[in-house]
């Protein structure tokens, strides 16, 4: 069967990474989550005492960065490592998360990243989530989503899900964090988040992880007929 590039952009919180891995499940295709290789460029800078507005600084520590995706048998999804480390947990931390637009804004990063991501995508049969992997990472990719939900489910999913690891969290920084990443995500100069022009809304914001599921399966299957 013929495989395609499958891309997945949208606001932070909108559920991306859970539809690319059901998709990349059902279709046996790779998924990748671009989110995390920023994150862990990320990590790798505050650990670092790394500062992003140094370009040298930047291109020295990019030269000491390698990121691989790795798939954990036992939780049935790829988890990212960093310089051999695996920080698939540490990167959702919301230190790393406060800080992540700003390094995701970085000239040098985006090239980096984008670079690692378009090899990935060589043998296509592959679901990437992000921001910008319909408009520049894959802009001839064969299906491209565009993810909304409203604002305050976003925030209350979030909530959930870092409240389970971290029980001190609170409502108001998530949301302020969430505000924050969508103006840099969205304003920044380079690749900033956008829908692609042949990209497909999907709202999910009454939709269960089922029915977004068979929406997207149903645009795969159009393609393939
Ligand atoms: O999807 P996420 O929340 O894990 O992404 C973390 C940050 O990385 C997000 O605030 C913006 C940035 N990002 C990006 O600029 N481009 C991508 N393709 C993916 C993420």
């Amino acid at each position: 069967m013929k495989k395609i590039i499958i891309t997945i952009d949208g606001y932070s919180s909108c559920g991306k990474s859970t539809l690319a891995r059901q998709l990349a499940r059902e279709l046996n295709y790779v998924y990748v989550d671009s989110g995390a290789m920023y994150r862990a460029i990320t990590l790798y800078f505050l650990r670092n005492h790394i500062d992003w507005q140094n370009p040298q600084q930047v291109r020295e520590a990019l030269d000491n960065i390698e990121l691989e995706f790795f798939f954990n048998e036992e939780k049935g999804g790829s988890e990212i490592f960093l310089n051999g480390e695996n920080v698939e947990y540490l990167v959702r931390e919301l230190i790393v998360a406060e800080k992540v637009s700003e390094v995701a804004a970085n000239k040098d990063v985006r090239e980096f990243a984008v670079a690692a991501q378009q090899k990935m995508g060589e043998g296509k049969g592959i679901v990437m989530d992000g921001r910008d992997i319909g408009t520049t990472v894959f802009p001839h990719a064969e299906l491209k989503l565009f993810m909304t939900a409203d604002p305050a489910v976003r925030v209350e999913r979030r909530y959930k899900e870092l409240y389970a690891k971290n029980p001190n969290v609170s409502i108001e920084d998530i949301k302020a964090n969430l505000e924050l990443r969508d103006y840099i995500d969205t304003n920044r100069e380079i690749s900033p988040l956008r829908k692609a022009d042949d990209a497909i809304v999907l709202d999910n914001t009454h939709l269960t992880h089922q029915q977004q599921l068979q929406f997207a399966l149903k645009k795969v299957k159009e393609l393939m007929d």
